[in-house]
């Protein structure tokens, strides 16, 4: 049995908290602030570094999932079957794929900021495209894609 795959189970379900509040604080800041013709401010420097650190390490505990989860294993052995299963299809191809293009989103924002007049307007745009994606790909316990708990514990 592979005693880390829950454990990294605990610890992806858990940092979609910190990702998504992550997001709305700075969709909300930058909203507020999408007119403004200046340099990108420390605290929101911060908000943005944040939000790359817990972004990398959900990716990294993504990749070791999708290796371990008996799912996608599932998906990617029997193939031709799964892909007409909602939960193994799911896991094996919409989420992952959907994840990474939201993440890839932000981290072009991120960069295109940096050569606008109007950073905040920038960051606002994509960071907001990007929270759509990986909003509807978390599998919410109301998702009517997939649905896991809210909350998982040691
Ligand atoms: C912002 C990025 C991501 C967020 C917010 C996120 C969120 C989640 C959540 C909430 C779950 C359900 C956990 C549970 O059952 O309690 C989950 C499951 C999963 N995620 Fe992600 N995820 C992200 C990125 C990724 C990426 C990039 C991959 C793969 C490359 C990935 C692979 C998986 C897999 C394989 C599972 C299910 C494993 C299983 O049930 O066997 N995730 N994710």
């Amino acid at each position: 049995m592979d005693t880390l795959y829950p454990n990294i189970l605990i610890f992806h379900s858990l940092i979609r908290w910190i990702i998504s509040i992550l997001f709305i604080v700075s969709i909300v800041r930058w909203y507020l602030k999408r007119n403004q013709t200046v340099k990108i401010e420390l605290l929101d420097k911060r908000l943005i570094n944040s939000f790359l650190i817990f972004v990398t390490i959900q990716l990294i505990l993504g990749f070791e999932l999708y290796f371990r989860s008996p799912l996608v294993n599932y998906f990617l052995t029997h193939f031709s079957e799964a892909i007409h299963l909602r939960q193994p299809r799911f896991f094996g191809m919409e989420h992952s794929s959907m994840m990474l293009t939201g993440i890839i989103l932000v981290c072009v924002g991120i960069v295109k900021s940096k050569q606008k007049e109007t950073p905040y307007k920038t960051l606002f745009i994509y960071y907001g495209f990007a929270f759509l994606i990986i909003f509807f790909s978390i599998p919410w316990e109301f998702s009517p894609l997939t649905s896991r708990p809210l909350w998982r514990w040691f």
